[in-house]
């Protein structure tokens, strides 16, 4: 397993272009299988996961093609709709493919995602609103067995909790239920929102889209269309904390600054400098004086908590005293006790961390153990003395493109060193 060796100390400086969102790509890709004709996908990442879903999909006989850095999905020849459980414990986002398999087909199996390390992430969301739009549902030998015979009807589905993944998986069904459906209490990420504009190109009737209620006019069929992918907003926040961590001056280019407002309200009440210089252009530099400020993470527009990983780390260089209190998942602290070791001042009870700062760090092996503690122990790399090294660096490639080679070329000392050892 490759490792990710880092001396920090380095000021990045430079400009860097934002990829295509992880979290949009995936669904995305889930819905070439909604129509028989080809869906073309723009500014796709290069990831780990996307390549995890390519292979996913080409078990059920998509066909797949890369060219000229657009990928085209053709899902004219369904011959298989079963999703095998190796495939699917790997990535979860998998799992969103058994609503638009058993809308095209009448049936689907696909195996139960299993948790991760940070929760349960149970799927009970996704199947009450299957189960609302007609879909028969069984659990066997860890899959979810699905049947609509006679098709799927709309429906009235009220969300009880606010769910990402949920959210997408009706969307996708119910575009080809007979009826109108209605989402209440849906989510409100961009990235429902691209997957929707999507679904919009390729014939779907949808309204309320951004909104907390969704009304979808079912069609009988959906054709093929071009669609290109939203930038990552993760991503997004991630670079600014690297320039802000490193006392650097970022550029960041092909970005949505609006689909990231609460990160960039929290970083400027750090103290951390950030510009919007228009048509998706974002400068960032070193606060003055970065002082401390608490995080609560919530649905968007809220905080994302896929952003909370990364604040920390820079909270361990304000000045002053930081809550972070983590409301979506119940197990995203892991990166903490790593960021002690190398020195940071973090008290975690429950779902609240605090934050002492500022403390040196000092450079430490560490372990990553989900994708954005893997990135918070990038940013307290490049501001820790000496070494650091990241193994099970697997977790990053799922979520940041070549990241070792883009902050190299902002100036960070930053390698990834093939582990021999395993290799011998
Ligand atoms: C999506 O996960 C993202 N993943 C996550 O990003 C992100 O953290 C999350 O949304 C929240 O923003 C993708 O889009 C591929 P949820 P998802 O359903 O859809 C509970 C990353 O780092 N829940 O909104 O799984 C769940 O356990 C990843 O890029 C149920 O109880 O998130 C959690 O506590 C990590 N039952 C909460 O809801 C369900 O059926 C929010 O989960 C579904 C979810």
């Amino acid at each position: 397993m490759d490792r990710i060796r880092i001396h920090g100390g380095a000021r990045l400086n430079g400009e860097i272009a934002i990829s295509g969102a992880k979290n949009a790509a995936l669904p995305l890709m889930a819905a070439c299988l909604l129509s028989d004709e080809p869906l073309v996908l723009r500014n796709v990442p290069r990831l780990a996961d996307i390549d995890l879903m390519e292979k996913l999909l080409q078990s059920f006989g998509v066909a797949v093609h890369h060219r000229s850095g657009a990928v085209a999905l053709s899902a004219d020849a369904i011959r298989n709709t079963t999703a095998v459980y190796d495939l699917v414990r790997q990535m979860r986002a998998s799992f969103l493919v058994l609503g638009p398999l058993v809308a095209r087909r009448g049936e689907a199996r696909v195996s139960l995602p299993g948790g991760c390390a940070i929760g349960a992430r149970p799927v009970d969301l996704h199947l009450r609103a299957l189960l609302a739009l007609g879909v028969m549902i069984e659990l066997r030998e860890g899959y979810v067995v699905a049947g609509a015979p006679v098709g799927l009807r709309g429906a009235r589905i009220e969300f009880p909790a606010v769910s990402v993944g949920a959210t997408e998986h009706a969307l996708m069904a119910a575009v080809l239920a007979k009826g109108e459906t209605l989402l209440v209490n849906a989510a409100r990420e961009p990235e429902i929102e691209d997957l929707g504009r999507c679904l919009q190109a390729m014939g779907a009737r949808i309204s309320g889209l951004g909104g907390p209620c969704i009304t979808i006019e079912g069609v009988d069929e959906l054709h093929g269309a071009e669609h290109r992918v939203l930038p990552d907003r993760i991503e997004t926040g991630t670079f600014l904390v690297a320039g802000a961590i490193t006392g650097g001056d970022l550029l960041l280019t092909d970005c949505e600054p609006h689909h990231l407002v609460a990160v960039l309200n929290k970083l400027k009440e750090c103290g951390v400098e950030i510009k919007c210089e228009g048509n998706g252009t974002l400068r960032v530099r070193a606060a003055k004086k970065l002082v401390a400020a608490d995080v609560t993470t919530e649905e968007y527009p809220g905080f994302a908590t896929d952003m909370q990983a990364q604040f920390m780390a820079l909270a361990t260089q304000a000045t002053g005293v930081s809550h972070v209190r983590e409301t979506i998942f119940e197990n995203r602290y892991m990166h903490a006790s790593e960021i002690m070791r190398m020195g940071a001042n973090i008290a975690v009870e429950g779902n609240l961390a605090v934050i002492t700062g500022p403390t040196p760090l000092s450079g430490a092996p560490v372990t990553a153990s989900d994708l954005r503690a893997s990135a918070s122990l990038v940013l307290a790399g490049l501001v820790a003395d000496n070494t650091t090294w990241i193994d099970r660096v697997y977790h990053i490639d799922r979520g940041y493109e070549r990241i070792d080679e883009r902050l190299r070329m902002l100036g960070a000392h930053i390698e990834r060193v093939e582990d021999t050892a395993a290799q011998a």
